[in-house]
């Protein structure tokens, strides 16, 4: 019998991806391996001396922080910065409005029921807004910045603030009430995706609630595998004899949007859905543990058996895949693409490459996991949609290799080459990309600090990696791309592809970021010295370049014993005698991470997601009640609509009309 999970632990269990899925190989490091050879010289002696290394083979990051800090110019964005701090509220700049345009639970449907979180059900939970956006995406509707379509992900659902009565404090520690069987439905109900149209009328974004094109997708919608594993044996399960077909998308993170306008959506931390007990010597035993399933954070296999791996164990391989879903088509089938690989996926930004391919960024957010792209094998053709629906499930994917000298290496992950063959448990291509990361183990690709959002940049050919910690790397395990020990705030890679050709299989790196504190000496952070004492970040995690080519970084993970702050969005220069200067545009309430972000073609409007809301804070005096856990029918009267208890995607415009930051 599965113990029902702590809410609390689970939301840390999702959010800081240490579950017990991590990289377990013993491929050294980059860093392990020039450690190891100056440790041979007599050089190595504890952690001063590993920055020593750091330094010495990663000049290129040095040289950035050094041009920044010497001479920090004019940033490219003008606005006057938020202060930052913590408490129940979000703030936005002076001179912009910041308006909640969709809530958890609003209905999205001319005849959805109103919200009415003390008597939920999935019916109308299936109707409404789902829980915790994370990916917000828009598609224009006849090329307009004011008329669209929202593609939002629901990434994973918070019982302890769902739910009224469900929560009792024993001893000072809050448990959790089982579920039954409505309650699981509701939280099926409450992740996946929604797609609403929007339209801005006299300055201000509302939600269309009949648009013809408002849908919602749930843990239960039907979708097809599609690509090399689609149908092979190890994706039939007994509702499914074809391998192709399965209902639902769980722990929908970030995403992308295609240049042939369908949403490509990341599924994430799938582990923590299933429950039960491996049979002893099964043939999948190994695959699970690379991504730690099961991870039991929920209930449904008490309910489903397709979440009990002891009855389905081939359920687990039909998830950790990116669905496309073509939002004009509230009827058409989304498509999970295998050729992308298996992973823990964050997001899938994409660009077309100078022949017409497209390549797409991926991120596998757990501590020292990989960093992901794709290239399709055919072309983009902008003169004609149809063509491109099924790109997807052509392609190549690589994994990357940072070296010490600054250059790094696309491998690709192609069944018989390399290491990649029968010998080695891979009899097929559908093998290799249901077990991506082990793949990824056989090539020695590099272990990242947490791998989140990755943006390609046309303005300028570069490219944004946000890594977002990894407390767990030790000093002996640093290299040039993840240069600190204990790395508590995370850092930024920026790359360019060799040639700027993004589909090349070479390009160089450098650091543009390492977040926290650039006050404390210890913390190594390297901001500007334009950077004001509201301006520094720990934790990236989400991003978005706006029109005019200019970075944007969403955090998730700052509070008040982390960095003293909650998380926002924050701009970022990369260019000039700015770079590496960060200024507070937006900041979210207490308990809250920040995600999103996205601009409209016009940069007239930034939408950013507020996801859990009032969840933790728990060690913030100012919050004003003794635990988060109290009853929502006796806390949410306390609070108004502009402060978003509920999670929620937030327009953000500026007084008067104009684009954002300028
Ligand atoms: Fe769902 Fe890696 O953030
Ligand atoms: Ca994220
Ligand atoms: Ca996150």
């Amino acid at each position: 019998m599965n113990e029902h999970p702590d809410t609390k632990f689970r939301t840390s269990l999702l959010e800081d991806n240490d579950g017990p899925g991590h990289n377990p190989t013993e491929n050294r490091t980059m860093g392990e391996i020039i450690a190891a050879r100056f440790s041979r010289r007599g050089f190595l002696k504890g952690s001063l001396a590993v920055s020593a290394i750091a330094a010495t083979v990663s000049p290129i990051a040095l040289i950035t922080a050094d041009n920044a800090r010497a001479a920090a110019g004019a940033s490219a964005f003008t606005f006057d910065e938020v202060e930052a701090g913590i408490d129940d509220k979000h703030h936005v700049a002076a001179g912009y409005d910041a308006d909640i345009l969709l809530r958890w639970g609003d209905p999205i449907f001319a005849d959805a029921p109103e919200f009415d979180p003390a008597n939920q059900t999935p019916e109308a939970q299936a109707r409404q807004f789902g829980y915790n956006n994370d990916y917000v995406g828009y598609i224009p509707l006849d090329g307009s910045s004011e008329h669209g379509l929202l593609v939002v992900n629901h990434e994973y659902t918070n019982e302890h603030l769902m739910f009224p009565g469900i929560v009792t404090i024993k001893d000072g520690k809050a448990e959790v009430a089982p579920a039954d069987q409505k309650r699981v439905d509701i939280e099926m109900a409450a992740h996946g995706m929604s797609v609403v149209e929007i339209r801005k009328r006299d300055g201000k974004w509302q939600a269309v609630r009949d648009g013809k094109q408002n849908r919602r997708i749930t843990a239960s919608t039907e979708m097809l595998l599609t690509g090399p594993a689609a149908g092979h044996d190890r994706m039939k399960t007994s509702a499914d004899s074809s391998g192709t077909k399965v209902l639902g998308t769980l722990n929908n993170c970030a995403g992308g949007t295609t240049p042939w306008g369908t949403v490509v959506s990341g599924e994430e931390n799938f582990h923590g859905y299933f429950l039960g007990e491996l049979a002893a010597g099964h043939a999948e035993a190994a695959n699970f543990e690379r991504y730690g399933i099961p991870g039991e954070s929920y209930e449904w296999g008490n309910f489903y058996d397709r979440f009990d791996v002891s009855k389905e164990p081939n359920e687990a391989n039909r998830f950790g895949w990116m669905v496309e879903i073509d939002p004009m088509d509230p009827n058409s089938v989304p498509k999970k693409r295998t050729a992308l690989g298996r992973t823990k996926h964050e997001g899938a930004e994409s660009i077309v490459a100078p022949d017409g391919r497209v390549v797409f960024y991926l991120g596998d957010d757990e501590r020292f996991d990989y960093v992901y792209k794709f290239v399709t094998a055919g072309k983009f053709n902008p003169e004609d949609r149809a063509a491109n629906m099924d790109l997807l499930d052509e392609g190549t994917l690589y994994v990357a290799k940072f070296a010490e000298d600054g250059s790094v290496e696309w491998l690709p992950l192609v069944h018989g080459q390399g290491p990649l063959t029968a010998e080695n448990g891979f009899a097929s291509q559908a093998d290799v990309l249901i077990e991506t990361r082990r793949a990824g183990d056989l090539l020695e690709a590099t272990k990242m600090d947490r791998p989140e959002d990755i943006q390609p940049n046309a303005a300028n050919g570069k490219v944004y990696v946000m890594l977002t910690n990894n407390t767990k790397r030790k000093a002996e395990q640093v290299d040039g791309a993840n240069p600190r020990a204990e790395n508590a705030f995370g850092h930024i890679i920026e790359l360019i592809e060799d040639g700027g050709d993004f589909a090349a299989t070479k390009g160089k790196w450098e650091i543009l970021l390492k977040c926290g504190d650039p006050s404390v000496a210890d913390v190594g952070a390297s901001f500007s010295t334009s950077t004001t004492a509201n301006g520094w970040f720990g934790m990236p995690d989400n991003c978005a370049i706006d029109a005019a080519g200019r970075l944007w970084v969403s955090t998730d993970g700052n509070g008040p014993k982390e960095t003293g702050r909650t998380d926002g969005l924050w701009a970022v220069d990369t260019e000039g005698e700015a770079r590496a200067t960060s200024k507070l545009f937006f900041r979210v309430p207490i308990g809250a991470e920040m995600c999103g972000p996205l601009f409209t073609p016009n940069d007239e409007t930034a939408f950013v997601a507020v996801q859990h809301p009032a969840d933790g804070g728990e060690d913030w005096e100012g919050f004003g009640r003794p635990s988060y856990y109290e009853d929502l029918s006796t806390r949410w009267p306390d609070f108004k609509d502009d402060m978003p208890v509920r999670p929620s995607v937030v327009a953000i415009t500026k007084q008067g009309g104009g684009k954002i930051g300028v």
